[in-house]
């Protein structure tokens, strides 16, 4: 048995992704620009695919820009809000992705952006109040860019008061969507935000495409010169099947959102149960009130089995991480645990779900955890 519990970093193609891709590949490989008949197909294709994502999101197509993923829209929105909108100052968080905050990194140096990092709890939550503080202090033109959800241990932010707190202040908002786009409802014809980056992999669509929504009053100049794409943002030759997987993908997973949320939250919770009355000393990470409903992180006390929990556990047909996608399988650490201070001699785990898991799978899980650990029978039995 092979159980894939490492969704967040990835998922599995949806079937009908596929087919939709398929026959794109097939049928639509005409250059998008060209004018002829097959160039005029593909681009139609990928308008329609626009209108999806832009309906999806409470978004006019106008505000959505086809990316490589949420690496690309997220280092877009951040360069180009600097460059272009002339911010000078940036409030972020340690929890962040690094393609936030290695691009953060680089604003600094290079751009002399003071960057403000928000304090975290030890739950991975934000400090409220000090953004508030921060942003009542009017210290020049500022960008707030903080995650929806976190990729490691699933806290969820809230949205909507970060949102009227951005508002209220005149700072402009951009969020890290990857882990919540089509996992949880967002309408930005509702909710403040002047970017959002969003990745089709994470929600079983194509790896290597994604797309940027910049609220249309922001008028910047283009991520990439060349061609006219995008209009004339974003030069290239679009992804066309890959933007087609991506808007079907989309619309499979909003059809069933609510369907889907229940299923995968039910999954988390009986996991967490079933490690919680079969072994002792557990943490779980992130806060268990407002989360992402696809992870749950558990860190077990420190042990040589502990150790190498993670190694046995892909041995034995299970693949979870470590942390998030780059830490899969090596011990590299997690500067999402050391900024909410867990205990670095703790080896912690992240399971992250999808539709396609099934209770079967975990029980399996469960077993070979007590396997690996040298732990007895299982105290509940199903
Ligand atoms: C929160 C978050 N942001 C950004 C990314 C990067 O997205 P992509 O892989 O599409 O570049 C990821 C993917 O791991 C992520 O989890």
């Amino acid at each position: 048995m092979r159980v894939y519990l490492d969704n967040a970093a990835s998922t599995p193609l949806g079937e009908e992704v596929i087919e939709a891709m398929l026959s794109a590949m097939k049928g639509l490989y005409g250059n998008p620009s060209s004018i002829h008949a097959e160039g005029r197909q593909g681009r139609a294709a990928i308008e329609t695919a626009r209108k999806t994502v832009a309906r999806r999101l409470g978004a006019s197509i106008g505000e959505i820009f086809f990316t490589s993923g949420g690496t690309e829209a997220s280092n877009t929105a951040l360069k180009c809000a600097v460059r272009d909108l002339g911010v000078k100052r940036i409030i972020s968080s340690p929890t962040e992705h690094h393609c936030v905050l290695h691009t953060l990194e680089y604003l600094e140096k290079q751009d002399g952006v003071h960057v403000v990092l928000l304090k975290v709890d030890e739950e991975g939550r934000v400090d409220y109040a000090q953004l508030e503080d921060l942003l009542r202090d009017g210290k020049g033109p500022t960008l707030v860019s903080l995650m929806h959800a976190n990729n490691e241990i699933g806290t969820l932010l809230d949205l909507e008061r970060v949102s009227a707190l951005c508002k209220a202040h005149g700072a402009l908002l951009h969020t890290d969507t990857v882990q919540t786009v089509a996992h949880f409802p967002i309408d930005l014809s509702k909710t403040y935000v002047s970017f959002l980056s969003g990745s089709a992999h994470k929600f079983h669509g194509p790896k290597g495409v994604g797309f940027l929504y910049m609220n249309s009053e922001n008028i910047v100049r283009p991520f990439l010169h060349g061609g006219a794409q995008e209009r004339n943002m974003r030069a290239g030759t679009e992804n066309t099947h890959g933007i087609v997987g991506m808007a079907r993908a989309l619309d499979l997973a909003y059809e069933e959102l609510d369907a889907r949320r229940a299923y995968i939250e039910s999954l988390r919770n009986y996991l967490k149960e079933q490690l919680r009355s079969n072994f002792e000393g557990l943490q779980f990470h992130g806060d268990q009130d407002h989360y992402l409903y696809t992870v749950l992180n558990v860190s077990f006390p420190p042990s040589p089995k502990a150790e190498l929990l993670l190694l046995n556990l892909d041995i034995n047909g299970i693949s979870a991480s470590g942390g998030s996608a780059c830490a899969s399988g090596v011990d590299v650490g997690s500067h999402v645990l050391t900024a909410i201070g867990a205990d670095p001699d703790r080896k912690a785990i992240r399971f992250s779900f999808s539709n396609y898991n099934t209770l079967e799978e975990l029980d399996f899980v469960v077993e070979q955890v007590r396997k690996s650990l040298g732990v007895g029978e299982p105290s509940i039995p199903r």
